[in-house]
């Protein structure tokens, strides 16, 4: 029996050892093929915990943790996702930042998804002078060779949530699990006006 729970602050601190594996383990797969390391993940959860403004929805299968995915104020978010709404002249306190989402295979189709976004937007409109959310999706072409003859587009279960694509594209630098170095990768932003 699945069950989905949303966390803040403190509350999260506990969960960030099997989060990180988790975390690690659907990067790697496609889309994100992030090729990430324990440690570097374990730092990154500490600091998200920290912040008064984060919050992460957590799939539990029993005691298990299968899928989790993360919010924060824009305005908490690092320079090199918040540059293209800066250029463009936006109000960074009027979003709240929408980050991974990651769920084992076993449990997709299930409106564990679903359930995501509707916790996000709910802890969204907790925040002061937020008015819309906002995410980031990695843009891959097509013909990718480790994409996976059965992927499908998540951008209509996207549009159905709400969310429209926008102009907006930051550039994010990871070791992929194709590269021996750090790939340079583009993501485009949905919004959604809250
Ligand atoms: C993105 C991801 C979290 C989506 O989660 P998911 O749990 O498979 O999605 P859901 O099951 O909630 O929704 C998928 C569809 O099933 C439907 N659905 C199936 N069972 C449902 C239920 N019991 N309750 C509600 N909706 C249900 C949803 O409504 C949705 O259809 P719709 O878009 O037509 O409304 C998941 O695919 C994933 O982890 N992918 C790999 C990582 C990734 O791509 N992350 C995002 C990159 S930015």
């Amino acid at each position: 029996m699945t069950r989905v729970e949303f966390f803040t602050g403190p509350a999260i601190a506990p969960q960030i050892n099997r989060l990180s594996a988790l975390r690690i383990a659907v990067f790697q797969e496609w889309p994100y093929l992030y090729d990430g390391s324990l440690s570097s993940e374990q730092g990154f959860m500490e600091g998200f915990a920290q912040s008064t403004t984060a919050g992460i929805a957590i799939a539990f299968d029993g005691d298990e943790p299968v899928g989790a995915s993360t919010c924060l104020a824009m305005t908490e978010e690092d320079d090199h996702v918040t540059l293209p709404f800066r250029e463009a002249g936006l109000d960074l306190s009027k979003f709240c930042y929408f980050g991974e989402s990651v769920l084992l295979a076993k449990y997709r189709g299930q409106g564990i998804g679903v359930r995501f976004f509707e916790l996000r937007e709910a802890h969204a409109r907790t925040l002061p002078g937020v008015e819309s959310t906002t995410f980031c999706a990695v843009q891959r072409p097509q013909s990718h060779l480790l994409r996976p003859a059965d992927a499908i587009p998540l951008d209509n279960f996207w549009r159905r949530r709400g969310y429209l694509p926008t102009d907006l594209i930051c550039t994010m630098r990871w070791k992929q699990v194709d590269s021996t170095e750090k790939v340079e990768n583009r993501l485009r932003f949905w919004t959604k006006r809250l």
